[in-house]
């Protein structure tokens, strides 16, 4: 298949050829096409600048239970911490003295974070950094609290659908969850006037060229201003322990279809593509991302966010992860800008 075919069939929407193809015998020469593409599209919308959010991991506690995922509320092995409200602010305050104009609060699903608690923590980051933007990536939650939040000044909302095939949903997660909720919860964030991301693993156990072809259907119709794709990885104490991680060249060929058919996305480089590839992060740029999330979680709490085996980043200081990206943005002719990086619609 040539790239103009690809393209025509990307943009009918008839995702599943491009997906054999490119990932066929000849996939390699068609992938790197595509990402010249995507760098193409992307180019008069977001020039080469990068965006740079700032990740707070506020809990490890969690009462879901993701097969996939080392937080699940069945691993009794994992070590449970979460981060007080005034240890957050620190780390939104080191955030903005790095340049980070965008925090992620992201954390299981803890109590502890009742709407009174966030709504608190967003106001003190918003009185403290006016120009910074808050997101949120918290999991579920009620219309009602996220009407809150957003109340309190929380701009975007990061939750993955994590798959758009309803019998795969209920494969990797527990009966207590369900397909529809996490739809729901989308809609209802996207009505609530928040920035919205959707996305999900790629080679999470069971998933096919089929469930990923929904997986782009969904993203070409739900339009969401961020998306977020990276590998599945293998946590040692889940269901999935022994299940292989998913691959960076399919996911890099992923990124670059998404940015095709929705140039203006906010696509980060996942860390899970650089925990699977030292220069996975780069290679994502190259398909087509403009975002990436160095971690500002104090250094004594990393290593107990492991929702996967392997998670890089967990020994070094902000400060280091901060430059450390900056120069891999830099090496792939991109530049790191301190900016809220909004969605540019
Ligand atoms: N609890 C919130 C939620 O589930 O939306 C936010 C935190 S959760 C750790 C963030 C994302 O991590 C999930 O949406 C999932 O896609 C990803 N994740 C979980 N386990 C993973 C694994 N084993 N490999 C790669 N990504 C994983
Ligand atoms: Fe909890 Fe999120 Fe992990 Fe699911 S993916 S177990 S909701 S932290
Ligand atoms: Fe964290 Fe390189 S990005 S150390």
């Amino acid at each position: 298949m040539n790239v103009a075919e690809a393209i025509s069939l990307i943009e009918t929407g008839d995702f599943a050829p491009v997906l054999a193809a490119g990932t066929g015998p000849d996939g390699a020469a068609l992938r790197e096409a595509l990402a010249e593409r995507a760098r193409a599209v992307r180019e008069p919308i977001y020039g080469n600048d990068v965006f740079v959010r700032g990740l707070i991991e506020i809990s490890s506690y969690c009462r879901n239970d993701c097969r996939y995922c080392g937080l699940r509320a069945s691993n009794k092995a994992a070590e449970r911490y979460r981060l007080s409200p005034s240890d957050i602010l620190a780390c939104a305050d080191e955030g903005y003295r790095l340049g980070f104009r965008t925090v992620v609060l992201q954390g299981g699903e803890d109590a502890f974070f009742t709407d009174e608690v966030l709504c608190g923590i967003i106001r003190s980051i918003k009185r403290a950094h006016s120009d910074t933007a808050v997101t949120l990536s918290l999991g579920e939650r009620g219309r009602e609290s996220f009407a809150r939040l957003r109340e309190a000044g929380a701009d975007r909302y990061l939750l993955r659908h994590e798959t758009a095939d309803e019998s795969h949903y209920a494969m990797l997660h527990p009966q207590s969850m369900s397909f529809e909720n996490r739809m729901q919860c989308l809609r209802d964030l996207r009505g609530l006037g928040y920035q919205v991301g959707c996305g999900f693993m790629v080679g999470s156990p069971g998933q096919t060229a089929a469930t990923l072809a929904k997986d782009l259907a969904f993203i070409a119709s739900f339009r969401p201003e961020m998306c977020g794709i990276g590998p599945f990885v293998p946590h040692h104490a889940t269901p999935y322990a022994a299940e292989p991680a998913g691959s960076v060249a399919l996911t890099c060929l992923l990124l670059s279809i998404i940015r095709i058919m929705h140039p203006h996305v906010l696509l980060p480089a996942t860390t899970a593509l650089g925990t699977l590839d030292p220069n996975g992060r780069e290679k994502g740029l190259l398909a087509g991302a403009n975002v990436v999330m160095p971690n500002l979680s104090p250094v004594s709490v990393r290593k107990k966010y492991a929702i996967y085996d392997n998670k890089i980043c967990t020994g070094e200081e902000s400060a280091q992860c901060r430059f450390c990206l900056e120069r891999r943005v830099e090496s792939v002719g991109c530049r790191l800008v301190v900016d809220r990086g909004d969605f540019r619609g």
